[in-house]
């Protein structure tokens, strides 16, 4: 009920967890929050410092807050007002889609780095060009189409591996869902249909060969 981002509501609550978690484990404990739980209360830096001063070593603060959903744009006001405020390393997250919005976020806030989610789905190439623009200034080109359609069938195939054939078929339809939007969405909708309800890993992997190279 009182759990992820309407935790917010409660920072008694977010502290005795916070130190019950970081008591319990040997490892370092890190905590990722929406910047609130509506536009009226924004108290993600509050529980920044209450996390900082109880052992939390990193923070990931996604520019929404919960009554937003994904609604809107991401801001990144509160990420630079905690960066502000915290000595411990600061992660921005939200609506980061590319290596230009990266640069400018972490210029903006000052945050230590950001965090990629949507954007890389069936994209994670944008990672290592991201990477590349912050380090080199310069933008750099994805992989070509056949060094993308060999990577990522080695993606699903590890899949399967490592999941099993009925889990790994399974955990393999969000990303064939997403590399297939991501290299052509219109054949990759038309595709969806053809390959969602396949239950046995070979003719999953095999139909998704065929379209990869039909591409
Ligand atoms: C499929 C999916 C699963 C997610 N699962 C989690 C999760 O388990 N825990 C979490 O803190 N955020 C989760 N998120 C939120 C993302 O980590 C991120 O904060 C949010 O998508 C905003 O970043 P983006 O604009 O780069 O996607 C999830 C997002 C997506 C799209």
């Amino acid at each position: 009920k009182a759990a992820g981002s309407a935790l917010m509501k409660n920072e008694k609550l977010v502290e005795d967890i916070i130190k019950s978690v970081v008591n319990a484990v040997n490892i370092p404990v890190t905590l990722k929050m929406r910047t609130g739980w509506n536009e009226e209360n924004k108290n993600a830096p509050t529980i920044a410092k209450i996390a900082e001063d109880n052992g939390i070593k990193m923070l990931a603060i996604h520019g929404r807050t919960r009554a937003q959903k994904y609604n809107g744009d991401a801001e990144y006001d509160t990420v630079k007002k905690i960066k502000g405020i915290v000595s411990i390393p600061v992660v921005a997250n939200g609506d980061i889609t590319s290596a230009e919005k990266a640069k400018k976020v972490l210029d903006y806030t000052g945050a230590d780095a950001v965090m990629l989610g949507r954007a890389t789905q069936g994209n994670p190439w944008l990672v290592g060009q991201i990477n590349n623009y912050i380090t080199t200034g310069k933008t750099s080109k994805a992989p070509s189409l056949d060094k993308k359609i060999s990577l990522i069938l080695k993606h699903i195939l590890q899949i399967h591996d490592f999941y099993g054939h009925k889990m790994g078929t399974q955990l393999s339809r969000k990303h064939i869902f997403w590399y297939s939007m991501h290299l052509d969405q219109e054949k990759g909708s038309d595709f969806w249909p053809n390959i969602n309800r396949v239950s046995n890993h070979s003719e999953q992997y095999l139909k998704f060969h065929d379209f990869l190279y039909s591409i």
